[in-house]
């Protein structure tokens, strides 16, 4: 047991009474969940403060640096959606430019609007075959930066949803000659650089700032996360201030003590997890050789991208002969495998350290079940037409700036009507949640198409009313003259 549990089990037996917060006083044992309320405080004598660590949670932060090789590492409490809002408001202000993937999650484009800055896109490459991003290139970010050499940071997403990873180290590499930091969205990959199976954490590899949801592939609690930092290109009294902002002043001490039970495990027992997950893995993917009709993204597909965590399973259905929404429907109905994720034709399953063997077991032994019956059909079926748009190649024509376009007043119109228009809203299909159109930019009639055929699909897009008439935020047409 980690320090932070050992006290908290200590106070909770303690005769301290509780003349203090939270209000269920450890003692609502009318609760299922009263085992948690008995550990759940928050700063009071004798622990520390998340804001202003001193004592056991600084520790347990060093402990966690030293784990990912960090100059210093904070906790977060309110996910990586918080590293985020804090890594990008500490680096742009107002009107300042930042260079970022287009791919990024939503709560780096809610960051640049608070802070009002002006985004540059890095457009990642693009996996056909699965219809989704690839990695980020280093050209890529070159050009943009010869471009706009005034950009204040650059921000990526390594590994993205679907496990692909883009080479951080060259990219660190060429965002320092502008002496700028590079700050990577590692919410995926907070496995990552524990052990040589696996990739380097972005932090190993010459990013200045890393966010890792700890609760995304790491034993721990929901909405904990960690922020790294390294070098001396970021302003740490800054990044502490917007972590201030953008943090409960009630951290709970159950996500804190969670953080720390995560990272003791984990120091002391890594080479036994990671040989079990690269065990189990290697199972898996030796057995998905047989698959027909379904392709398992792996390595060999890297003409896209430059590294794939293979823990991340992504399963595309070949032929289209169902939907990635049905996939992940049948796999839940009838073999009761719970996936992450569904896209037009493929779905995403997260596997990490705490798997089983038998997990692996049930999920392949359903694939080759369901392969069976969808290669004995005659006849290859297309329930639905891969849209002749593939949005993510083009460049979307962005007017203004995200915080720009919140001064304007809006409008509602039905999807149909909306070509031309500005949008005033963010439209995303969530998960994954990063954003397929940004308030301020043109929509395309492509687009639309793209749209109403995520929608027909079943897939989750929000942005877009449910129900026959879809309707959509966009600026009113004479937006210029209706401000706010
Ligand atoms: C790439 C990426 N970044 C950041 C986040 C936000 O993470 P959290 O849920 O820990 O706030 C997510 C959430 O899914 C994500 O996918």
């Amino acid at each position: 047991m980690g320090e932070i549990l050992t006290k908290l089990n200590q106070y909770s037996k303690s005769d301290i009474y509780p003349f203090h917060m939270p209000g269920h006083k450890r003692n609502f044992s009318d609760s299922p969940l009263q085992d948690l309320y008995r550990l759940d405080i928050t700063e009071i004598d004798g622990f520390d403060d998340l804001h202003e660590p001193e004592g056991l949670i600084l520790d347990s932060m060093r402990k966690a640096s030293a784990l990912y090789q960090a100059d210093e590492t904070f906790f977060l409490v309110n996910g990586s959606t918080a590293g985020n809002l804090a890594a990008i408001s500490a680096t742009v202000s107002e009107k300042q430019k930042i260079l970022m993937g287009r791919n990024s999650h939503k709560s780096a484009y809610h960051a640049v609007y608070l802070r009002n800055a002006d985004p540059v896109y890095l457009y990642p490459d693009y996996l056909k075959q699965f219809q989704f991003w690839g990695s980020v290139t280093p050209k890529e970010v070159e050009t943009n930066l010869l471009q706009n050499p005034e950009c204040k940071a650059v921000f990526l997403t390594s590994p993205t949803y679907e496990g692909i990873v883009s080479d951080v180290e060259k990219i660190a590499e060429i965002t320092h000659r502008y002496q700028i930091p590079l700050i990577v969205d590692e919410a995926h990959g907070a496995h990552f650089g524990l052990d040589p199976r696996f990739p380097k954490s972005a932090i190993q590899l010459g990013a200045d700032l890393v966010i890792q949801s700890l609760h995304k592939t790491m034993p721990s609690p929901t909405q904990t996360a960690l922020l790294h930092i390294k070098g001396n290109l970021v302003d740490r009294d800054r990044l502490k201030k917007f972590l201030k902002i953008y943090q409960s002043s009630s951290p709970s001490y159950l996500f804190v003590a969670g953080i720390d039970e995560a990272i003791h495990y984990v120091e002391r027992n890594r080479n036994k997890l990671f040989t079990a997950l690269s065990d189990h893995l290697y199972e898996f993917y030796q057995r998905a050789k047989e698959l027909k009709s379904f392709e398992i993204l792996s390595n060999g597909d890297q003409t896209s991208f430059f590294n794939y965590d293979r823990s991340r399973i992504v399963i595309g259905v070949r032929s289209h002969q169902i939907t990635g929404k049905e996939l992940l429907q049948v796999l839940l109905e009838k073999y009761h495998l719970q996936l992450e994720m569904a896209g037009m034709y493929h779905v995403t399953a997260i596997s990490g350290i705490m798997d089983t063997k038998e997990g692996f077991d049930r999920l392949i032994d359903a694939l080759i079940d369901l392969d069976q019956t969808l290669s004995n059909q005659d006849k290859m079926i297309r329930f639905y037409e891969v849209p002749e748009s593939e949005h993510f190649l083009d460049k979307q024509e962005s007017i203004m700036s995200p915080g720009d376009a919140d001064s304007y007043l809006f409008e509602k119109v039905k999807l149909d009507e909306a070509e031309g228009r500005i949008a005033a809203d963010y439209i995303y299909l969530y998960p994954p949640g990063s954003p397929i159109i940004v308030p301020g930019e043109v929509i395309k009639g492509k687009l639309i198409l793209l749209l109403k055929q995520y929608c027909n699909m079943g897939l989750v897009v929000r942005g877009v009313s449910e129900g026959e008439d879809k309707e959509i935020h966009v600026l009113q047409k004479n937006f210029s003259e209706c401000k706010k």
